[in-house]
């Protein structure tokens, strides 16, 4: 297996300068240490394979370091590849510990789920194709799994087992506390992982909470684009790498992926990497924009005798937890920089839900999140769990102001179609 590429040469520039550089010239310059190459923009490269030294003597097995890139020397693309290993050192600075990429989020929960092979695990609402790879594990070791939000549940817990904290939650966007979790997986012996893709860099950092593994489905903000699947594991850096001859978290993450084979495709590596260069932009923008979209909203709901009073009975939203009015809570303590892009409307019936989204014309009618482009689902159209009266809304990069010109109009066209 090629020797993971995520630590060495990384701090190179926080040496050069004395202290870590901002997340913004991180995602411009985190893997400048790997390209060896005079081309500014990225290379993409399709290769699965990658030739071994002419020189006999410097075979060595297992490992095929090219002396003139050292850090971007591959063997077989199931192992590691160019472009892949350029996103991880990208998001392992960002992250704030060492990051490996999947084919997807689910690929990326499921590898999670293997390497720590719990007997239970606890975990909340959110998105329900976790709770699927759970049923599969079910069906393979008996995994049981119980209700995070459940005190009873929690305390059926044991030694091993996993913590696993989806904050904000798909689809509502409403946080949960890390902190307390974390001192529940203290005080039980457990791991806890968190699925922080509601709220990427630079909303909230789970790792500040003694998180065991952040969890990201690349394809939402990473990727930004809706262009790219990926997913995304980062270990606590003290649980990375092994010591005393024993390997540590991420050095046996590396050798399961190579097994699973859940790997990412070079083009969405190279993808990734365009994206990354633009996540603070991006995210800091799409955030800024839904809190304006939802104060918007809530005042309206307030105020009452409006069309959107008319059409949708409640907003939920980080922000509209009521620790969000409270500067010293854990929820703004764990999300200083914004409550993140995606919030749920509930509309005042299933008929009105099912109907608002093709009334618009700057959301597009479409399941996902995290992209530049705003979008609203009718959730019961891929998730069979939640109320049918829920939309779900990502917001994108566009005019806020626009946004909410386009929100009106579309209520006021409900209104016409169904009254009241
Ligand atoms: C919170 C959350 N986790 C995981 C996933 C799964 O990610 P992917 O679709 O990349 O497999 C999703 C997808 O919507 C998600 O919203």
């Amino acid at each position: 297996m090629a020797p993971s590429k995520t630590a060495e040469g990384s701090n190179q520039l926080t040496e050069a300068f004395g202290k870590e550089l901002s997340l913004a010239s991180r995602s411009v310059h985190a893997d400048d240490y790997i390209n060896s190459h005079r081309a500014v923009a990225p290379p993409m490269h399709v290769s699965t394979t990658f030739r071994y030294s002419r020189n006999p003597n410097e075979l060595q097995p297992h490992f095929n370091v090219d002396p003139n890139s050292p850090h971007d020397s591959h063997m077989y693309s199931r192992h590691t590849a160019p472009n892949t290993t350029r996103y991880e050192a990208i998001l392992s600075s960002l992250l704030g510990g060492p990051a490996l990429a999947y084919a997807s989020g689910l690929a990326a929960f499921h590898a999670m789920i293997v390497f720590l092979n719990p007997k239970r695990v606890a975990i909340g609402g959110g998105y329900h194709g976790c709770h699927g790879i759970l049923k599969l594990m079910n069906k393979l070791n008996g995994l049981e799994q119980l209700e995070l939000e459940d005190e009873e549940d929690l305390a059926k817990l044991q030694k091993g087992d996993i913590i696993h904290v989806e904050t904000p939650l798909n689809p509502t966007g409403e946080a949960r506390d890390l902190a307390y979790y974390r001192k529940k997986a203290d005080e039980l012996g457990c791991y806890l992982t968190v699925d922080a893709t509601f709220a990427p860099p630079p909303l909230q950092d789970p790792f500040k909470y003694g998180v065991d593994i952040v969890m990201h489905s690349g394809t939402k903000y990473f990727g930004g684009h809706s262009d790219m699947l990926s997913g995304v594991l980062a270990v606590r850096a003290d649980l990375a790498h092994g010591k005393d001859g024993k390997a540590g978290w991420l050095e046996g993450l590396i050798e399961e992926r190579a097994h699973l084979g859940g790997v990412m495709g070079s083009l969405e590596g190279w993808l990734g990497v365009r994206s990354l260069r633009t996540l603070e932009l991006r995210v800091r923008r799409q955030s800024d924009n839904t809190q304006h979209l939802v104060d918007w909203l809530g005042s309206q709901l307030k105020a009452g005798g409006n069309v959107v009073s008319d059409s949708i009975i409640k907003i939920q939203h980080a922000s509209q937890q009521p620790e969000a009015s409270d500067a010293d809570s854990w929820l703004r303590k764990q999300m200083p920089n914004g409550f993140g892009p995606v919030f749920s409307l509930w509309l005042k019936s299933e008929e009105h839900a099912k109907r608002l989204p093709s009334k618009l014309f700057l959301f597009h009618h479409a399941t996902s999140l995290g992209g530049i482009e705003s979008l609203i689902e009718w959730r019961a159209m891929s998730d069979q769990t939640v109320d049918r009266r829920l939309v779900r809304v990502s917001i994108g990069v566009e005019g806020w102001e626009d946004l909410k010109d386009d929100l009106l109009q579309g209520l006021r066209a409900l209104k016409v179609e169904l009254g009241g």
